[in-house]
């Protein structure tokens, strides 16, 4: 697997085209969300954790939150209420957030001390929201508004490849 110099030198059109190519012929859930969660982790420099926030039914019932799916990095948190931290905001609000410095995010969950910079997209299908996919870096200011397109295409290549439910 190829790794890119810093930030902007990613080629995202490649990247984009290369998750297509990953997960054609297949569109099970647990299968794309592992792959591209690897893939993710592998091709971006400068990561410490990407991966997974899936909408799920709360242990109690009665609402949803996020449970963490398929990822890469240290063991993570695994339910994030709806609204609370950068997941859980991104997800209630249905849009991606880029934290420069995660420290001064109010309501940062910290699962890894390492995490510095975070960028969370919402997983939205056809107007349904199905989770989030997150990415944590220990690098402060990691993720410009280039690298948020891009990341965001790669999201929907991998949400136009797979069957969410
Ligand atoms: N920092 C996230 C929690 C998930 S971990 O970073 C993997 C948040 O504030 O939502």
């Amino acid at each position: 697997m190829h790794n890119f110099i810093a930030g902007d030198t990613n080629d995202f059109s490649l990247l984009t085209r290369q998750v297509s190519s990953l997960l054609e012929g297949e569109r099970d859930l647990v299968a794309n969300t592992s792959q591209f969660a690897a893939f993710v982790y592998e091709a971006l420099p400068e990561l410490n954790w990407a991966g997974f926030y899936l909408l799920r039914p709360t242990r109690a019932g009665g609402g949803e939150e996020l449970l963490v799916g398929p990822f890469q990095g240290k063991v993570a948190c695994a339910r994030i209420p709806l609204g609370r931290g950068v997941c859980g905001t991104a997800a209630s609000e249905r849009r991606t957030i880029v934290v420069a410095n995660v420290h001064a995010f109010p309501g940062h969950i910290a699962c890894d001390s390492a995490s510095n910079a975070e960028i969370v997209v919402p997983l939205i299908k056809e107007g349904k929201l199905y989770g989030v996919f997150d990415i944590d870096s220990p690098t402060l200011n990691r993720f410009s508004d280039s690298d948020q397109t891009g990341i965001e295409s790669m999201v929907a290549a991998f949400l136009a490849a797979t069957d969410m439910h």
